[in-house]
């Protein structure tokens, strides 16, 4: 969910729903405003932003100060009741909360015996009636806040308003993030940063557990006993247009196109060519720390997932280091071994989702080093690490991450590279060499994105398949399971990546007439196992795209269709592959009609577990 508040002189309606135009990404089940007008007026609705915004042009809302919220749905159905902000039952306060609320059944069962009556589903509504609680006893809004967030368990980020007091907006953080916008007699506060950016570059972060009091002119920020809290101010440098579609149909479609420029920045600022190494200016890993590591986790979700596959594979194979990439979500409950001389990295575009998050934690507590391989500058994954690598693929609004997913395998390059060498097991010859291909990678990319028109009329042919399956091994598999992700979240097609190999062991029962089987076969070593893997289901029916490698005949003999990509080094093909399952996803989805940029039912940053 996303959260964003306003206090100043102007008219708050407006600039909530600007905010909530850039949070949508986290969510878009429903939204809502709550503005105070002499006393709190809530507006809210399921759907999109969009009926929000015809709902209050009918019925507009006039005051400076409000608090919004666009919803993903966790407890309770996405509806107009179960929508924020949620108010007490007198509607005298309002409360917007990103998170999720674990012990809600006995806070509200306790309020309910006390006479309380509930009107929602949610676990947030439990927030506001617990606050109303405590506020009716002392009057004082920042104390009936604090009072709560003493009962309240689990993960939150709230922003609370109140007839009462209508000079603040108080704003917490825990365990889900919160930044307060820094105006010149207006302060905000939000999600994330570019909820903001059009109005302020000068923000605070807020850490665990710190309250902020938002005034007009004022912003004071306090822990949980009341000390207050002295913060830097950060200053945000993006640059405003990547929030922007640019000419481009969408936003998914303009940020595949960005991937030359963002290989570019992500890989050559880190390979001086005066220099004969890799500089990762923020990696503080001592080389005696680095000896001793052995054993490493690659944590993240979805997408980031796949990139832990990638570099597993690289690791292992360049830095002869036993590496384990995982799904944070199981990871952090199944008791992993870690200890010092563990090294975890974990990968986020956002540097927010809760699972990453906590497996960090997880991993720092037990004396683990941990490297974030993190695109959002200054989110928590990335304070949380001991060291961190950005990506710089700048602001994805894309639900579906494409971009973003391409820098963090130039990351992953970097770092296999500059761990392998450190432990003596890539010379200063071969890391030339492999610094040569990593400057052509971006020109590569760019021979890829020429085929667009080509990849769009493949997805027009095979718009109508039912069961898609990708295949590859070795590194062709970590691809594969990126392309199947796309095409799910994109196009609601049903696809399925396999290891080429396991095929034969049970999933070649699915292929019928007509399915399709999208081929990777750029890990030219196994090139000759994943041709019989691929030869045995064109035999029973499929049809067969292969993603291959210049100049390799071959393929063009067995498939129906093939995607060629440039050659280059092998560490480095899965970069080139997966940009025409992008294509191919993109072009789909928007075949079908779907909405590209918002895929039904999913949120660009998960903050619950
Ligand atoms: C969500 C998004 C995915 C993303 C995943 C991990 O599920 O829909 O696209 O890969 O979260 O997000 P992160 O920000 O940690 O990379």
């Amino acid at each position: 969910c996303g959260i964003v508040g306003y206090i100043g002189d102007k008219e708050a309606a407006p600039i909530l729903i600007d905010g909530l135009k850039s949070l949508e990404y986290r969510g878009y089940d429903s939204a809502g405003v709550s503005i105070y007008d002499h006393k709190i007026k809530c507006v809210k609705t399921k759907g999109r932003l969009i009926n929000l915004e015809e709902r209050l042009n009918n019925n507009m809302l006039h005051g400076n100060l409000g608090i919004g919220h666009t919803r993903w749905a966790t407890h309770g159905e996405p509806s107009d009741i179960n929508s924020h902000p949620h108010m007490n039952s007198t509607n005298t306060i309002s409360l917007v909360h990103n998170g999720i609320i674990e012990n809600y059944m006995t806070i509200k069962e306790k309020l309910e015996s006390k006479g309380q009556k509930f009107v929602s589903e949610t676990d947030t509504e439990v927030a506001v009636q617990l606050i109303d609680y405590y506020y009716s006893k002392n009057h004082n809004l920042l104390d009936a806040v604090l009072k709560a967030m003493d009962k309240i368990e689990g993960s939150y980020a709230f922003g609370v308003i109140c007839n009462d007091e209508p000079d603040k907006i108080i704003a917490v953080r825990k365990d889900s993030p919160l930044i307060i916008g820094i105006g010149k007699g207006e302060n905000y506060i939000a999600s994330d940063i570019p909820a903001i950016l059009e109005h302020t570059r000068d923000v605070y972060l807020l850490e665990d557990k710190e309250i902020a009091i938002v005034t007009k002119d004022n912003v004071k920020i306090i822990d949980i006993d009341k000390n207050e809290v002295t913060k830097e101010i950060y200053n945000v440098t993006w640059d405003l247009k990547a929030a922007r579609k640019e000419g481009f149909d969408h936003f998914m479609l303009k940020e595949i196109f960005e991937q030359p420029r963002v290989v570019k920045d992500t890989l050559t600022p880190r390979l001086p060519l005066d220099v004969n190494d890799i500089v990762l200016d923020d990696i503080n890993m001592s080389k005696e720390v680095l000896e001793k590591i052995n054993k490493i986790y690659i944590v993240a979700c979805g997408t980031a997932s796949y990139t832990g596959l990638v570099g597993k594979y690289l690791i292992e194979r360049v830095a002869r280091i036993p590496v384990v990439a995982e799904v944070a979500s199981e990871f952090r409950y199944r008791e992993p071994i870690l200890d010092e001389n563990t090294l975890m990295i974990v990968v986020s575009q956002s540097g927010e989702t809760a699972d990453t998050l906590a497996a960090l934690r997880l991993a720092k507590k037990a004396g683990a080093y941990v490297i974030g391989i993190v695109n959002a500058v200054g989110s928590t994954i990335s304070r949380d690490a001991d060291d961190v690598l950005y990506t710089l693929a700048g602001p994805e609004i894309a639900v579906a991450s494409t971009k973003a997913y391409s820098a963090q395998l130039c990351a992953m390059y970097l770092l296999s590279i500059k761990i392998a060498m450190e432990l003596g097991k890539i010379s200063k010859d071969e890391f030339l060499e492999l610094r040569e291909e990593l400057y052509e990678l971006p020109d590569k990319v760019g021979t890829v994105l020429e085929q667009a028109d080509t990849i769009k009329e493949l997805a027009d042919k095979y718009i109508n398949s039912k069961n898609v399956f990708y295949i590859g091994r070795g590194l062709d598999y970590a691809v594969s399971m990126e392309g199947a992700l796309k095409l799910k979240e994109i196009a609601y097609l049903h696809a399925e990546p396999y290891a080429a190999g396991e095929l034969k062991h049970g999933p070649i029962a699915l292929i019928e007439d007509n399915s399709l089987l999208v081929g990777l076969t750029g890990h030219e070593e196994l090139f000759e196992k994943t041709v019989s893997n691929i030869k045995e289901v064109k035999a029973r029916g499929a049809k067969v795209l292969a993603i291959a490698l210049e100049g390799n005949d071959e393929i063009g003999k067995i498939a129906d269709d093939v995607i060629y990509v440039p050659r280059t080094h092998w560490m480095f093909t899965s970069l080139l592959e997966n940009i025409p399952q992008q294509i191919f996803a993109y072009y789909i989805s928007v075949g079908l009609g779907n909405d590209v940029d918002k895929p039904r039912n999913l949120a660009k940053s998960v903050t619950v577990e």
